[in-house]
């Protein structure tokens, strides 16, 4: 082929090129050092006569620049042509709309039970806790429940296996039914005066329904000195109230029965604002609390001297106060898991 030939074969053919692959290829096909079209020319030079040989071995190396400059040009161009690509595919919308990521949060009833401890530690009250596996004596006999009362029948009671029991027979382990074994626990190891709540889990055997658990949140007070009387109860409660639900709330004091209080109330709280799932707006006193001054004979269980002291306790359900809080119409739905539920203290 003349050299002249190539060159336009060559020319019609790297303006098709558009791969670094075909470059190389045509490369090969042309310069390639044992069969390329041109190099052959140039290996066959030796055998043309010495004029010819001048003038076509001129023109074949002038080509062979030539390619080699069209080369380089064809892959410069190649390489700016794949990095615009690149920064096409990798190109970030900075004005696209973020995800959103959301944070965690706390439940309800944890809200509930930090709010209800700020209020009681600015009275000047010390948060402490007991375990919510307790044993008979405590969560009975200490709070003067004898075995066999019935008074003991007013909390249904998981009891736990008997591989945990104490040998002596005497006393067994329980899911905590109440917070007020922990008013003997503290009072055992701290001389008056004081004051405490006691916030914590408890459990009950029972069927569950709108507002009932098998557990449940209680929040024990106790406050103990020479002269604590029931309306030094009132007014703490009222205040606690009043700070809880933020607005001015009535309160009532009902006669009761607790084994141990004597004697024993039952809080009652008014609203007038719509509440859980009733329809009026009527005025409607809500049962919210256990209370009553301590019994002289749990003084005597934690070797406390019931004549020298005196003092009230009380034991608040702060599932139910969350409710009222929150107009939560069903209990169980604390406990659920349920995420439609939760986040919506997000
Ligand atoms: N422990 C009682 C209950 O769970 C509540 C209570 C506590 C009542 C303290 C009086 C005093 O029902």
């Amino acid at each position: 082929m003349k050299v002249s030939e190539i060159k336009k074969k060559f020319l019609k053919e790297i303006e098709k090129i558009n791969s670094f692959k075909e470059l190389e290829e045509i490369k090969l096909n042309y310069l390639g050092r044992k069969s390329g079209i041109l190099t052959k020319v140039l290996h066959s030079l030796k055998k043309l006569p010495i004029e010819e040989r001048k003038k076509v071995g001129k023109e074949a190396n002038s080509l062979k620049k030539e390619i080699e400059n069209f080369i380089s040009l064809k892959f410069e161009k190649l390489k700016t042509k794949e990095e615009k690509e690149k920064l096409l595919k990798e190109k970030v919308d900075l004005t696209c709309p973020g995800k959103k990521v959301y944070l965690g949060h706390l439940h309800p009833l944890t809200l509930v039970l930090r709010e209800i401890k700020d209020i009681f530690l600015r009275m000047g009250f010390e948060v402490v806790e007991g375990p919510e596996i307790e044993n008979s004596v405590y969560n009975f006999d200490a709070l003067n429940i004898p075995k066999n009362h019935p008074s003991r029948d007013l909390w249904s009671t998981f009891w736990l296996d008997s591989a945990l029991h104490f040998s002596s027979h005497t006393s067994r382990f329980l899911l905590r039914t109440h917070t007020s074994p922990v008013q003997v626990r503290y009072m055992e190891k701290h001389q008056p005066p004081f004051r405490i709540i006691a916030p914590g889990r408890v459990f009950r055997h029972e069927r569950t329904d709108a507002s009932h658990e098998i557990q449940f949140y209680q929040v024990e007070g106790l406050m103990v000195d020479k002269n604590i009387n029931l309306s030094n109860f009132k007014a703490i409660i009222l205040h606690f109230f009043e700070e809880f639900f933020k607005k001015k709330v009535e309160i009532r004091l009902r006669p009761s029965y607790f084994p141990f209080t004597e004697p024993s109330v039952e809080v009652d709280i008014k609203f007038k604002s719509k509440i859980k799932n009733q329809k009026s707006k009527k005025e409607k006193w809500l049962e919210v609390m256990g209370a009553g001054m301590v019994h002289p004979n749990v003084f005597k269980s934690a070797r406390l001297n019931p004549f020298n002291w005196q003092g009230f306790a009380f034991g608040v359900g702060v599932d139910r106060l969350a409710m009222i809080k929150y107009k939560i119409p069903d209990v169980r739905l604390f406990y659920k898991g349920d995420l439609r539920f939760i986040q919506q203290w997000r």
